[in-house]
């Protein structure tokens, strides 16, 4: 509940202020932030096998709350619209100065037609039922990607579905150099 109350607010200020501010973050390490949100949802759903993997060397300068809220956004995701037999991977990694974080899930692929619109306020699934949710959860994630500088896309296919986020960590450096 408060995961969507979150959402609702963020989507009004998004509108009303055009994006999201970002409180960027350029000492801590961005695993134990991940995984929190891992653990939780994982304690949420005890059943479900989650697989999480990271190779962070490096501390980027990302907001931590928001990227959990991204993560957290996508996880939720995989646990209600993906497969509830086959494991949830997340792997986030930093190479070739580009921050990497996905999230998979196996299950029926998202149909061609619905992939370009996942990203827009309030579309969700054709089979959601009305005790699912707004449809925001990924308008927010991407909303937040674009914030940091990078880009959130997805692949879907009968083999799995994956959420990646990606962000440039020079361009991103480099922005906050600039900063006044
Ligand atoms: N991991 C996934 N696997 C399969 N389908 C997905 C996945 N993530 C999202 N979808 C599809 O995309 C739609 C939009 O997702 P989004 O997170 O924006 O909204 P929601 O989950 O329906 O509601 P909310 O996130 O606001 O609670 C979902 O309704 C679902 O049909
Ligand atoms: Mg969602």
């Amino acid at each position: 509940m408060s995961a969507l109350i979150d959402n609702v607010m963020d989507f009004a200020r998004g509108r009303l202020g055009g994006g999201i501010a970002l409180t960027r973050d350029g000492e801590s390490p961005l695993a134990p932030t991940l995984e929190q949100v891992v653990s939780e949802i994982q304690s949420g759903h005890p059943e479900r096998k989650i697989v999480a993997q990271y190779d962070l060397a490096d501390v980027v300068p990302v907001d931590h709350q928001r990227i959990a809220q991204m993560l957290s956004n996508l996880l939720g995701n995989a646990v209600t619209h993906g497969s509830p037999t086959e494991p949830i991977r997340v792997d986030a990694s930093i190479s070739d100065g580009l921050l990497k974080l996905s999230v998979a899930n196996s299950g029926d692929p998202i149909p061609e037609q619905s992939l370009s619109k996942l990203f827009q306020p309030f579309k969700r699934g054709e089979g959601s039922s009305s005790l699912q949710g707004l449809g925001l959860g990924l308008y927010i994630a991407s909303q937040i990607a674009e914030a940091h500088g990078g880009k959130l896309d997805v692949q879907s296919d009968e083999s799995e579905t994956r959420f990646v986020f990606r962000m440039p960590v020079d361009a991103h450096a480099a922005a906050m150099d600039s900063a006044p």
